[in-house]
């Protein structure tokens, strides 16, 4: 799908249809819209004044223009709520009902003008950028796997950008930021929804290639016989018991001139399927599990934006891929295992296998001398139930970090919440054998414990979060820019951490 401006001095647009957008406890419209109001678009004042249109958030009344004459066939008038709690969130989830509207009626191009940015109180490039990411990735669907019925399937072609005024620099850059987030958020959400016979270790793989040769990224691929000469016992304890080959997948993108500075690392946890392995889980909603690679997609995702972007900031991705299955060869309860940090693991749950090869990608990272490490994860149901579905949380050995994580995060809609990494959490990982378990010893502080299990393998001068997504990677309901299933959670946010990293204070 295309995005194509159209500038005229005089405002004399084509479109099949425009949105234009109207806060509930204000009459008025923006200058732009209303000299438009008061000219082409002159037609419409009869509809508007009827009052259907109540402006509710997310409401979206349809107005049809007289055949004669109107370069502009439809005003889809969309309503933004009370100014007072309008937000970013907000203003991404109404253009994303405006345009499925359209897509709903059929529409091929519908219109978004400039003008009708300007009443709303965000900097014109922030509303273009984030009306096309709420707008596009509202439109998202899954729907490759479909045989029957492909033909009434219909799908945007375009989206037309209306402008008076020459183009601007920063509209271009708007544009383009938002084109690149909807391609790196569809494919994190392609990998996470498609199911764990076609995602598998090697699909992850294969994805990291493409995009390394798409965007010049170095990738290196540890296979299970390089994983064995390292000595990541962890990884491949995991990996043992599928039939499916294990990768850890690193992929760097290493801008011309940044080829020495430190590198953010990411980390993903690529688990294409989570059967529990010989804890295994009950077989109610197991289907779900082909979204524990769901850290992984995100990485991936990432990158695909940092790429198109050209962004300048050196970025390393480790994504341990692999399968958790029960087989004759499956690591066991009880087994000690010693991972790449050399630390040893008494395992208690092979279901808890996320932290383990978690960890073993975690004290690779550090072999690259990280400006900070992130790892993202699916990693317990625990955080679900202590945040709900729609927030992941963070941990992490800095709280400078946490705190900017979290709030370059939450501006662009993914949510998270910190939890605490006390000291004392660790006695509860206790061994009789090893150096610690791979759980706790109750179902208590699930998440942290997660979190406690991966602190040990980061050196305390490495800057470094955990990001929980149990939660948030998939959705089980429709929302407002988020149709159910893969979210895709985490690609925004790793972006911008990317983007901003040489700014932000951490230490
Ligand atoms: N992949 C699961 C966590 C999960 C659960 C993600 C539900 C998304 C939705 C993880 O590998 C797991 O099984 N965690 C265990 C940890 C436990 C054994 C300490 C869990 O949450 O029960
Ligand atoms: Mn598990
Ligand atoms: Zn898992």
């Amino acid at each position: 799908m295309e995005v194509r401006w159209q500038v005229d001095p005089q405002g004399q647009w084509e479109a099949e249809a425009i949105l234009v957008f109207a806060f509930e406890d204000d009459d008025s419209w923006p200058a732009g819209v209303q000299s438009w109001l008061n000219g082409a678009g002159q037609w419409l004042a009869g509809s508007l004044a009827l009052q259907d249109f109540r402006r509710k958030w997310q409401e979206v009344v349809v107005c049809y223009a007289p055949e004669t004459g109107s370069k502009i066939r439809r005003v889809i008038a969309v309503g933004l709520g009370k100014r007072d709690g309008f937000d970013l969130d907000k203003w991404r989830g109404a253009v994303a009902s405006a345009l499925r509207k359209c897509r709903d009626l059929r529409v091929e191009r519908p219109a978004l003008g400039i003008m009708s940015l300007d009443g709303l109180p965000l900097a014109t490039e922030v509303a273009l950028r984030e009306a096309l990411i709420g707008g596009l990735l509202g439109l998202y669907r899954f729907d490759q796997l479909k045989t029957k019925d492909r033909d009434q399937l219909f799908d945007l072609t375009g989206l037309e950008l209306l402008s008076q005024q020459p183009l601007e620099a920063a509209w271009e850059n708007a544009v383009a930021h938002a084109l690149a987030v909807r391609d790196g958020v569809q494919l994190a959400r392609d990998l996470v929804t498609a199911p764990a016979n076609q995602v598998t270790p090697n699909f992850l793989v294969q994805t990291a290639k493409d995009l390394a040769k798409r965007y010049g990224f170095a990738v290196e691929v540890i296979d299970q016989v390089k994983a064995e000469d390292l000595g990541m016992g962890a990884f491949l304890a995991v990996a043992r018991g599928s039939r499916e080959p294990a990768y850890m997948v690193v992929l760097e993108h290493a801008p011309e001139g940044k080829k020495d500075d430190r590198p953010l690392v990411f980390v993903g946890k690529g688990i294409t399927f989570d059967t529990g392995g010989i804890s295994i889980k009950p077989a109610d909603k197991m289907d779900l599990m082909k979204h524990d690679m769901a850290g992984a997609a995100a990485v991936l995702g990432a990158f695909s934006v940092l790429g198109e972007l050209a962004v300048s900031q050196r970025v390393i991705g480790i994504i341990p891929c692999t399968e958790n299955m029960p087989d004759g060869k499956a690591y066991k309860p009880g087994d000690v295992i010693r991972s790449l940090a050399g630390l040893t693991i008494e395992v208690i749950s092979t279901d808890a296998e996320g932290r383990m090869v978690l960890c073993d990608a975690l004290a690779y990272g550090q072999r690259f001398e990280p400006a900070a490490m992130v790892d993202i994860a699916t990693l317990t149901g625990a955080c679900i139930i202590a945040l709900g579905d729609q927030v992941a949380s963070i941990m992490g050995n800095r709280d400078a970090l946490v705190t900017a994580v979290q709030e370059l995060a939450m501006a662009v809609g993914e949510r998270l919440w910190p939890l605490p990494l006390w000291d004392f959490y660790q006695d509860d990982m206790k061994s009789d054998v090893a150096d610690f378990k791979n759980v706790g010893s109750a179902r208590k502080a699930g998440s942290i414990i997660g979190g406690m299990f991966l602190k040990q393998f980061v050196s305390q001068d490495i800057p470094w979060v955990h990001l929980d997504i149990a939660g948030p990677a998939w959705a089980d309901k429709d929302f407002p820019i988020i149709p159910k299933g893969g979210t895709g959670f985490g690609v925004r946010l790793l972006t911008e951490l990317a983007m901003r990293w040489s700014a932000l204070k951490v230490d």
